[in-house]
């Protein structure tokens, strides 16, 4: 049986599909799921749904109950209240043999920055130090961070963005969650640390064009200065990850913008381009 923590999330919900698809069975886990998150209201054959919250290790026991395989991310505001040696040392003694950690690119380009690199480096440390086999993911920008462009697009069109001409190359929550389903159920793939991105670089313009283009009308591209986008950002970010978030998206380091082959290593196709993901999930934007 395999545990998903942030079940929830843009990667976990992907990679329950995957693995329930698989023939596995699962056990879902985060502070608020329930069996109304499950499709149709019915609980997929083989999925387990277990409410836990990461913060509190000792909360986890139940879900571990059964479990040899867990995939472990960090629940991203909390993530600096996590005890990760206790998580692992929980799962370790119910029986796990193997974990696979969602981290984070920001461990190797912004190290010094506590959301995005420093924080997510402990927990990699005691992921290395466990005596379980481990695999790290580390994904750059995600196509679903478009989300936040969500309500704007369906209520007027529109995206304000800053930096609409500098490019990242974003991934697909669902490759991110297609490469654990394969470590988490083949092996070959202890000690391996995956860096995991889109197989293209784009800019902002362009992926708000690429949302038009999935829903059939144009969507208009608004610049934003950098001022406007840190004010905007204030409102539900602390001031640190505003100002490396900023930096991210105006000013990335050669490795931010580097294109990186292991998605394709690992699936032996390449990965979702920013325009196959908005046209899956073109209906959060109508
Ligand atoms: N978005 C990016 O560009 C990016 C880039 C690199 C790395 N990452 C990392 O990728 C991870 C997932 O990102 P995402 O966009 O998929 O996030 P997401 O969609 O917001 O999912 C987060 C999941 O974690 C659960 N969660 C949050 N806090 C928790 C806690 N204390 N205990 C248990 N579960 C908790 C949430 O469910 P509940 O609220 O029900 O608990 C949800 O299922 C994050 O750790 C983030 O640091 C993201």
């Amino acid at each position: 049986m395999i545990v998903v923590t942030g079940a929830t999330g843009n990667v976990g919900r992907e990679l329950v599909r995957f693995l329930t698809d698989a023939g596995e069975k699962v056990t879902a886990t985060s502070r608020n799921i329930s069996d109304a998150e499950a499709p149709d209201r019915q609980v997929p054959d083989g999925v387990r749904r277990l409410r836990a919250d990461l913060t509190d290790a000792a909360s986890l026991r139940p879900v571990f109950d059964g479990a040899d395989a867990l995939f472990l991310q960090n629940g991203g505001t909390s993530a600096h209240l996590l005890d990760p040696r206790s998580i692992l040392d929980v799962a370790e003694s119910a029986g796990v043999r193997r974990v696979v950690l969602l981290s984070s690119q920001g461990v190797v380009t912004r190290p010094e920055s506590a959301s995005h690199g420093s924080v997510a480096r402990t927990i990699e440390d005691a992921v290395r130090d466990s005596g379980l086999d481990w695999t790290i993911l580390r994904p750059g920008g995600f196509h679903s961070n478009a989300y936040a462009w969500a309500e704007p697009v369906r209520a007027r069109r529109t995206v304000a963005a800053p930096f609409g001409d500098v490019a990242l190359p974003s991934v697909d929550p669902a490759d991110i969650a297609e490469v654990a389903a394969v470590a988490l159920r083949e092996d070959g793939h202890a000690g391996a640390v995956y860096e995991l991105t889109g197989p293209a670089l784009t800019t902002p313009r362009q992926r708000a064009a690429a949302i038009g283009e999935a829903l059939g009308e144009p969507v208009r591209f608004v610049e934003q200065t950098r001022e406007e986008a840190r004010a905007q950002m204030l409102a539900f970010m602390p001031e640190p990850v505003v100002e490396t978030t900023l930096s991210i998206l105006g000013e990335p380091t050669p490795a931010e913008r580097r294109v990186s082959p292991d998605v394709e290593r690992v699936l032996g196709r390449a990965p979702h381009a920013f325009e196959e993901w908005a046209r899956r999930n073109a209906a959060a934007f109508r």
